[in-house]
């Protein structure tokens, strides 16, 4: 296509999905991020506060086809359809939000043990392109039945003998009584922009200021004091994301350490640094910031 099928609006145009669980961590991460706007009910544009943006709302799966041919400049939606999509856009940033697996499924009790015994099987899924790449890879030849959703309960309807969909928490396979034969691949949310590249300067910001966002979601602040003697020992167990803060203390022999911890880290650092003999470690949570 050629560039006059870009929107010729001044603003920055970011499609973000119109509803589901996408839709409130996309609107979530943007607020968050100060990226202020207020929907009208079912509108389909957003003006963002004090910034030279527009919202979009579309239909997550439309996100980045719309953001290849240019009717959006940014889009927010899940790796999964980019991949699906085939379209050519950049990953700007991972949102290190709604991660979850495509997979093969079986009913509980089904004969198939692995990828080749989905050969002469029908397969219903909403991602035939990956799905396709991923049986002939195995060898597979499978009639495949592409479908837009409710695909876990085609197996019942009797439509399919597997299906291939996205699974999180593993509750809807739990309940269609559905196990997984294989994983194809890992997604999450992602940030995605066009190669148009227009207003590069809000859109850079744009990255930034959810960088920010995403960053501080990851980490805590943790606060300690260490004998100076053993600051180094300490510094090995929290090397912190670029380099820990070091403050001198009163009694010369100590010193206070301000360190970014990973969340998912911070109880056994905690410990760690507790045997070590530190004292006063504190956790902050943090909200925002700028590394
Ligand atoms: C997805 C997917 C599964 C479900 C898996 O559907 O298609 O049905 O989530 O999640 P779980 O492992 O946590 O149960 P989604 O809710 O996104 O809607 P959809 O049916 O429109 O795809």
């Amino acid at each position: 296509m050629s560039d006059s099928n870009v929107s010729d609006s001044e603003n920055l145009r970011i499609g973000i999905p119109s509803k589901g669980r996408l839709s409130e961590i996309a609107s979530g991460l943007l607020s968050q991020a100060g990226l202020s706007f207020r929907r009208q009910s079912r509108g389909l544009f957003a003006r963002v506060k004090g910034m030279p943006i527009e919202l979009i709302f579309l239909r997550t799966d439309d996100i980045p086809t719309l953001c290849a041919e240019g009717a959006i400049d940014m889009g927010i939606t899940g790796s999964d359809l980019v991949q699906e999509s085939g379209m050519a856009v950049n990953t700007r940033m991972k949102l290190g939000v709604g991660n979850c697996r495509l997979a093969v499924c079986v009913p509980i009790d089904a004969d198939l043990q692995s990828a080749k015994d989905l050969d002469n099987k029908s397969i219903a899924t909403s991602f035939p392109n990956i799905t396709s790449r991923y049986l002939a890879d195995a060898g597979a030849k499978s009639h495949l039945v592409s479908l837009s959703g409710s695909v876990e309960v085609m197996i019942q309807l009797g439509v399919a003998d597997a299906i291939v969909d996205l699974v999180e928490t593993g509750s809807t396979l739990a309940a269609n009584r559905l196990r997984i034969l294989d994983e194809i691949d890992h997604y999450e949310t992602v940030l995605i922009q066009n190669h148009f590249d227009r207003d590069v300067e809000t859109a850079d910001r744009v990255v930034r200021r959810l960088e920010g966002v995403v960053i501080a979601r990851d980490y805590s602040l943790l606060d300690y004091n260490v004998l100076r003697s053993q600051l180094a020992e300490a510094e090995a167990i929290t090397p912190g994301f670029n380099s820990p803060t070091v403050n001198s203390l009163e009694d010369t022999q100590w010193c206070s350490v301000r360190v970014m911890v990973r969340r998912r880290d911070v109880i056994d650092v905690m410990e760690r640094l507790e045997t070590l003999g530190a004292s006063a470690i504190i956790e902050t949570p943090i909200t925002n910031c700028r590394l």
